[in-house]
């Protein structure tokens, strides 16, 4: 996904252009491209991936010189990453002494069944009605993704990270960006968790 907002954190957060970036589980490589035409030079990478523009490698297995990226960006793919704490240390030793870490993740442990009911109430408002209950999809993600805290305490022995910042999230997940409105709104009566988490690290 690229939508504007995360363009927008991410080019917010990284150091100014021309500089190495790598994007990890960089999906399509749609942020690549756009972080590219904004004068990056990006190694995107994703062992799933079957764009020209990505290397199909883990981050783990990534054969690159210690510290030669300046900044890494990983949206909603660190909860997908194995070995976690192995591919955390290798992320480490890739991005330079004082090189930035941009993060977009999905809170699993926030995902509950009144987000997951929230969610396929929009799904069914879309004429897409999904044949799972909320507890069926509670249980099946939190069964498969890495917790937010499994994701921190991975990275903290190589990054400085700042807090986590709550936020929307769900819209993302096969809904679009107009409804993104609708989640802050729900977020924000206290209807919704927020399921989105952004954090900001530094290399130590
Ligand atoms: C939810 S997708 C997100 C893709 C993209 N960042 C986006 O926002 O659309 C998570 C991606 O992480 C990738 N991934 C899984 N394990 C990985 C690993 N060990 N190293 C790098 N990427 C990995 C998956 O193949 C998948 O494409």
């Amino acid at each position: 996904m690229a939508s504007p907002d995360l363009r927008a954190f991410a080019r917010a957060n990284l150091p100014e252009p021309p500089v190495r970036v790598l994007e990890i589980g960089a999906g399509s490589g749609r942020l690549a491209r756009a972080l590219r035409t904004a004068g990056y030079d990006v190694l995107a990478i994703d062992p799933g991936s079957d764009s020209d523009d990505v290397r199909p490698v883990a981050l783990v297995d990534l054969d690159e010189p210690n510290g030669s990226f300046a900044a890494a960006v990983a949206i909603v793919s660190l909860h997908h990453v194995d070995p976690l704490e192995e591919s955390c240390r290798r992320l480490g030793e890739l991005v330079e002494p004082g090189g930035t870490l941009v993060i977009d993740e999905f809170d699993v442990g926030a995902f509950d069944t009144t987000a997951a009911a929230w969610w396929l109430e929009q799904r069914r408002a879309l004429g897409e009605p999904q044949p799972k209950s909320a507890e069926e999809l509670v249980h099946e993600h939190r069964d498969h993704l890495h917790p937010l805290e499994r994701i921190l305490a991975a990275l903290e022995p190589h990054f400085e990270l700042g807090p986590p910042v709550r936020g929307p999230w769900l819209h993302y997940w096969k809904l679009g960006d107009a409804f993104r409105a609708v989640e802050e709104e729900a977020i924000a009566r206290g209807d919704v968790p927020a399921t989105g988490a952004r954090v900001v690290g530094r290399r130590s």
